[in-house]
């Protein structure tokens, strides 16, 4: 089956869809986006991703975009047309096309675009045997709560990773605290039992899982604090994970090459990991 992209109001096949030159998000990555796990046809947790963009779209002053029932459709043919059971699908809203000058245009038009694809081959490896992270710098700007395209530090951060053969790169502030993965948020789990992760405040995106995964929390009535937390803590801490709409419950193993929960991934963190999954399943 070949890809279809839907593009500014056409359903277009992939190969053949652009944007305009001047779109705003070409140039000054000017826009906002989501990434919804598709399962068995359906939109994840579609409520909690519509009031993200809506927020991301009026940090932004973005205008006049289409509201969430047309939007809805749009995922979901997007998803039909595209064959996709279990996947994700893909969009993006920039402020449009105008000639290139930082303030906002008087007349531009946002532009939509969506895709979806297939889920990769999956990999139990990564749940099974759990992944290794690296902490740097978290040199992004102060508003990373809006889910905005400008995400160079985050493609920087992440290369990084992979260049130091680990799955994921660990941000961190000026005051030694981790922030967030470049597309995952961070959690620990305390010699006490309490499973740690730091407050949605703006120096993080509050994710969709995240905010799913800390309601199970709630409901299963395990112990929960949001705070920050070191690199130091992190380490010693009994266990560690990473959450996201593409990696679901992913238990850490190793940071900076610190072994974590006995290089194994930890209890509480697969039993975290089974109580989502049974979420996203039970749509
Ligand atoms: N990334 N933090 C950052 C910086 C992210 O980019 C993401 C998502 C998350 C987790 O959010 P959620 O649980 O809503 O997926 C945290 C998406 C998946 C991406 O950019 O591909």
């Amino acid at each position: 089956m070949s890809r279809i992209a839907y593009v500014d109001g056409v359903y277009r096949p992939h190969r053949e869809a652009a944007v305009h030159v001047e779109d705003r998000g070409y140039q000054f990555a000017d826009g906002v986006y989501e990434v919804i796990a598709v399962r068995r046809g359906e939109l994840l947790d579609e409520r909690l991703h519509m009031q993200r963009l809506r927020r991301s779209l009026a940090e932004l002053r973005i205008e006049g975009a289409i509201a969430d029932r047309p939007l809805g459709l749009v995922l979901r043919e997007v998803v039909r047309r595209n064959g996709v059971v279990n996947g994700i699908v893909y969009l993006q809203i920039t402020r449009g096309a105008a000639p290139r000058d930082h303030a906002f245009p008087k007349t531009a038009r946002h532009v939509l675009v969506v895709t979806a694809r297939r889920n990769r081959q999956p990999n139990p490896k990564l749940d099974e045997e759990g992944i290794a992270v690296i902490t740097i710098p978290d040199i992004r700007w102060q508003r990373c709560d809006i889910k905005t395209i400008s995400l160079v530090a985050n493609v920087l951060g992440k290369q990084q990773a992979r260049e130091a053969g680990a799955y994921e790169a660990w941000m961190v502030d000026a005051a030694g605290y981790i922030t967030e993965g470049t597309s995952t948020n961070a959690w620990i789990v305390t010699g006490d039992n309490l499973v740690v992760t730091r407050a949605a405040d703006h120096a993080i995106l509050n994710g969709v899982t995240r905010l799913a995964l800390i309601d199970i929390i709630r409901r299963e009535g395990y112990g929960f604090a949001e705070r920050p937390f070191t690199v130091q803590e992190a380490k010693a801490a009994r266990e560690a994970f990473l959450t996201s709409t593409t990696s679901d419950v992913l238990p850490v193993v190793s940071i900076d090459g610190a072994i974590v929960a006995n290089g194994v991934p930890g209890s509480l963190s697969r039993a975290l990991r089974a109580a989502y999954i049974s979420h996203a399943e039970g749509i």
